[in-house]
């Protein structure tokens, strides 16, 4: 059987990783998983979120003093690669060994996985899982996080919101608000999403809490969630 060589860059959710403590039994699926698909013959970049971590520390230095949106950022940053190293541990042995920050930058390597975190204040890390996918050519983007689906209204508030299980880009692009703040609820950062547009990426969203669906997107089968390319 051909071996498929691909690197399919994936953007997981800190609300994943740390939803409110650190979930060690995603992380163990996750592993699993990755490990498998990395035995056929594909490889990952993984750009981590900073979930709750972020959140607490950012909430915790505004209880004490007014800070910039840039320290913010900073804080959210920082929560990200504290995310990503552990990530790197948990893939000790295929991971990459130094976490990737600059997204800009080339990384010539063997090693089947690649952690990348936050940049810089004012980015996402989807915007920079959407970087890292230009700096590889890469064709795939898969964002996992705890939604099943896009829908056409937020399906909390609106009784009539539909799922959406393809969409163009300037069809997904009409669904969510155009510029991007942190905290923002949009299932993908709408700078990203410009400019995902712009290389003609394909990104899947769908819900980590349910990898088996990850697992199909990769070998090609349906799965529960939305494509947009
Ligand atoms: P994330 O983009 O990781 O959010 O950035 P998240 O935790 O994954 O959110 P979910 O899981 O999608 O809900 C966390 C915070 O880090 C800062 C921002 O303040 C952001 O809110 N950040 C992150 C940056 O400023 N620059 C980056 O490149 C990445």
């Amino acid at each position: 059987m051909q071996e498929p060589h691909e690197r399919i860059v994936v953007s997981v959710g800190g609300s994943l990783i740390v939803p409110d403590g650190i979930d060690t039994d995603f992380l163990k699926r996750l592993k699993d998983l990755v490990l498998k698909k990395v035995q056929r013959g594909y490889s990952f970049t993984i750009i981590c979120g900073g979930g709750r971590t972020a959140r607490n520390y950012q909430n915790a230095a505004e209880a004490v003093t007014p800070l910039s949106r840039q320290d913010l950022d900073w804080l959210g940053i920082h929560s990200t690669r504290l995310n990503a190293q552990l990530l790197r541990n948990i893939f000790a042995g295929y991971a990459y060994p130094v976490v990737i920050h600059n997204p800009t930058i080339d990384i010539e390597t063997e090693d089947p996985v690649t952690i990348a975190a936050g940049w810089q204040p004012g980015w996402s890390t989807d915007y920079v899982a959407v970087q890292i996918a230009k700096n590889l050519g890469a064709h795939r983007l898969a964002n996992l996080s705890d939604i099943d689906y896009v829908y056409t209204a937020d399906p909390k508030t609106s009784p009539d919101a539909r799922k959406v299980e393809r969409a163009s880009w300037p069809e997904f692009r009409k669904l969510i608000p155009e510029s991007w703040d942190p905290g923002l609820s949009s299932p993908f950062d709408p700078v990203a999403a410009k400019e995902a547009e712009a290389l003609n990426l394909e990104v899947a969203i769908m819900n980590g809490a349910h990898l088996e669906d990850f697992g199909n997107y990769i070998d090609g089968k349906s799965f529960m969630g939305t494509v947009i390319s």
